[in-house]
């Protein structure tokens, strides 16, 4: 028996680091969404936002600090005593608030970013620092570029946090430039040289350039590190932060090896995984480890027969730790609701009467159309058109007519209240003239940034899942919608983003487009 009496901490920053990925905007309901999601899968500390960065912020990380209990809420302020109020002003309705400050340490951030000495650094630390313990007895502070940071000033650093009142201190490689030994020996310095680190808790945040975000982390946990952070599908700025599913399977799978424990409910990732791709948009690599599509599938017959007779022969992990149910029996078109509840609290939703009505009825129109239903579908239906914002624009009827001879035409119908609008529209190709048809309808002045198509299941008539991504006055929304049929799965989606449009910015502020776009 493996001794995992170490307890290592799990700091999700899935909606900070992880909305900073290029083209990723959560509302305050997707970001709570997670954020109790989060909470489910057993993190120790949610990062819910940088309140000074947007009112939005704000509100988020405000809601999540008022609404999500169990973890530690933390908020992201930079040393300056503006951040830091305004974090304290979003957090402290927190169960367990703390804030989490930072300032870069290198001198090429120090001379070409902050434009500050070496001195005026540590003067800001010892001043922020203590100014958020002023509010809060949970302080995190982060030295920005700790990996190119010269080590005796970043010692410096690190002690002048801990006297004024830090009590964890977070080791960024800001830009993914460490190699595991490296890193590890990084901490292991750290932890050797800094007066006082035996009070703290070390924590590290690595980034993902080379491809080496979780084996750092993993080093860093080897050399003393009791935190690790990172995010849900390793999403965050350029290539990402640490895949927490990744170093969170790595410590129980080779418990062994590392001899630690999470408090994760592992059973739980395959769902948060899931949740986070479709709000973000953000689509899972087929062969990404532990949640991507086929990293428990097994195409070779060697391996398949393998399995048949010994699951362990191929795979180190079993599916269900994860949470992935596989389940080969189908709901059909005389399912009733009944048996969609059960399945659908099988697979952990806990829906709403009126969310059942909605998902039912989209069942039912699936099921007159695909003879199986699988438990993918049934995740499509509720992530995609149940948990959603109340709908101005709902489609009724689509119409196209397409081909290599003849200019796509859409026509569409729309209920908007009790009146039931209707348009045709040309375009460049079906999805085009759908768009136009609804540009028309709904006359708000959107631009469309991004199309996506994919396949929920294999088969002919396999279920297609559709994300977009539209900006209205600078801002960007995504929008998702599932059909067997493409084109209508694609005008769902836009409809969908169009109805964020109008949820967030409120009907009364809309712009509305002269002429169709
Ligand atoms: O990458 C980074 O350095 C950060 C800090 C704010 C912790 O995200
Ligand atoms: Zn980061």
């Amino acid at each position: 028996m493996a001794d995992t009496s170490k307890r290592i901490y799990i700091f999700d920053t899935t909606l900070r680091d992880g909305e900073q990925s290029p083209g990723v905007s959560l509302n305050i309901q997707e970001k709570l969404e997670i954020a109790r999601q989060l909470a489910r899968l057993g993190v120790d500390v949610i990062e819910a936002g940088f309140p000074i960065a947007s009112p939005g912020d704000f509100e988020a990380v405000r809601a999540v600090a008022r609404e999500v209990e169990g973890p530690v809420i933390a908020g992201l302020a930079r040393m300056n005593d503006r951040d830091i109020d305004r974090a304290w002003e979003a957090l402290q309705e927190a169960q367990k608030p703390r804030i989490h400050v930072f300032i870069a340490t290198s001198d090429i951030h120090l001379k070409y970013k902050l434009r500050m000495s070496r001195q005026e650094v540590l003067e800001a630390v010892r001043r922020g620092v203590a100014r958020a313990r002023g509010y809060c007895q949970d302080i995190e502070f982060s030295p920005e570029d700790a990996v190119r940071s010269d080590l005796d000033f970043l010692c410096q650093v690190l002690a002048t946090a801990i006297e004024a009142g830090a009590t964890v201190l977070n080791i960024p490689d800001t830009v993914g430039y460490a190699t595991p030994e490296e890193f590890g020996r990084l901490i292991s310095q750290i932890r050797q040289r800094v007066p006082g680190i035996d009070k703290v808790r070390i924590s590290v945040h690595c980034h993902n350039d080379l491809g080496l975000a979780v084996a750092n982390s993993l080093a860093a946990i080897e050399n003393g590190a009791l935190q690790v952070e990172g995010a849900i599908n390793g999403i965050g700025e350029r290539a990402g932060n640490a895949a927490l599913e990744e170093v969170i399977m790595a410590l129980y799978t080779r418990r062994d090896y590392y001899g630690c424990r999470t408090g994760i409910v592992t059973e739980e990732i395959y769902r948060t995984s899931k949740l986070v791709s479709s709000l973000t948009g953000m689509p899972v690599q087929y062969n990404k480890a532990i949640v991507g599509k086929n990293a428990f599938t097994h195409e070779s017959g060697i391996h398949q027969d393998g399995v048949l007779k010994e699951r362990t022969t191929y795979e180190i992990m079993n599916p269900a730790m994860i949470g992935l149910v596989q389940n080969n029996i189908f709901l059909g078109k005389h399912s009733g609701r009944h048996a969609l509840r059960s399945r659908l609290e099988e697979l952990g939703f806990k829906l709403t009467e009126a969310e059942l009505d909605k998902a039912f009825a989209r069942f039912k129109e699936l099921a007159d159309r695909k003879k199986e239903i699988s438990d993918r579908d049934l995740e499509a239906i509720v992530e995609h058109e149940v948990k959603h914002i109340p709908e101005k624009f709902v489609l009724e009827h689509i119409h196209i007519s397409t081909g290599n001879r003849v200019v796509p035409t859409a026509t569409m119908g729309i209920r908007v209240g009790e009146e039931l609008k209707e348009e045709a529209a040309c375009g460049e190709g079906p999805v085009d003239a759908a768009f136009k048809a609804i540009d028309k309808l709904t006359r708000i002045p959107v631009c469309l940034k991004s199309y996506n198509l994919n396949a929920v299941t294999g088969g002919k008539d396999a279920v297609g899942e559709v994300t977009v991504k539209i900006e209205y006055d600078g801002r960007v929304f995504i929008g998702r919608g599932i059909s067997t049929d493409v084109l209508e799965a694609s005008a769902r989606a836009y409809l969908n983003a169009i109805n964020k449009v109008v949820y967030e910015v409120g009907e009364e502020n809309l712009q509305q487009a002269s002429t169709a776009q």
